[in-house]
């Protein structure tokens, strides 16, 4: 898988080394064979084939050491207003990741009208995806940009981990839940008061071949605007 990482990091370099054609027309080297295009998933392959894997369909391996560190690096390269770095990663792994589901099922447990089913499903949460990255937003008060436009840059690194997983073989899923609410949770979390979770994201190995669903029609969702 990283060996994969590093042909598309290659693959993307030389991409940007070929001249524009535009540069090319105006030298008048049009006649130049265009450089040919390395074999690499194609992006928009990417963004075609990804879907979610459910949690707990997901379980070892997950992505650690460079492989990890690579996914990071190319995950929080957002879009950000103000450059602000409206954002943060926390890394749930092993033991540490087993407690914290516990203690989220004991903050669930206090609530009599859980169903039996639904507490167990609370105390099982984080037994399954071998890795949880929890993206953090955090909102810098009083800036130009509005808190909404911060708390989106920080969605836009949790898609890039979903993207980047699935790039890297893995599968992957974003979850909120109630526990991204709970001011407990926060606690545990020990996130500051500009602090919100922006979601759990849940990566592993998909134990099942999971189907994809079913895709909005381009023509549902687009129009052309006229004056
Ligand atoms: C902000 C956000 C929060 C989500 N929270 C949950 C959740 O708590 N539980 C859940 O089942 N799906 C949740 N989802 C949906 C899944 O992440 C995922 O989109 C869904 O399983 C469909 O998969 P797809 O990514 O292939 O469309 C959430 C999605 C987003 C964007």
């Amino acid at each position: 898988m990283w060996a994969m990482l590093c042909l598309v990091h290659q693959s993307k370099s030389i991409a940007h080394k070929r001249t524009p054609a535009g540069m090319r027309r105006r030298a008048g080297i049009m006649d130049d064979p265009p450089a040919p295009v390395p074999a690499m998933p194609h992006a928009l392959d990417l963004l075609m084939q990804r879907h979610s894997a459910p949690s707990r369909q997901l379980g070892e391996p997950a992505p650690q050491g460079a492989e990890l560190h690579a996914l990071l690096a190319a995950a929080v390269r957002v879009p950000d207003h103000g450059k602000l770095v409206p954002f943060r990663l926390i890394e749930l792994r092993g033991e540490a990741k087993l407690a914290f589901g516990e203690q989220l099922a004991a903050i669930a447990a206090r609530n009599p009208a859980l169903s039996e089913s639904k507490r167990e499903k609370e105390r099982t949460r984080y037994a399954f995806a071998p890795l949880v990255l929890v993206v953090v937003a955090r909102v810098t008060a009083g800036s130009k940009v509005p808190p909404i436009e911060q708390e989106i840059a920080a969605g836009c690194v949790a898609y890039n981990l979903l993207l980047g997983a699935h790039a890297l073989g893995y599968g992957a899923q974003w979850l909120t839940g109630w526990a991204a609410y709970d001011q407990d949770v926060a606690a545990i979390l020990r996130l500051a008061g500009n602090e919100r979770v922006i979601g759990f994201v849940h990566i592993g190995t998909p134990q099942i071949d999971v189907p994809d669903r079913e895709r909005p029609a381009v023509d549902e969702v687009f129009s052309t605007w006229t004056p």
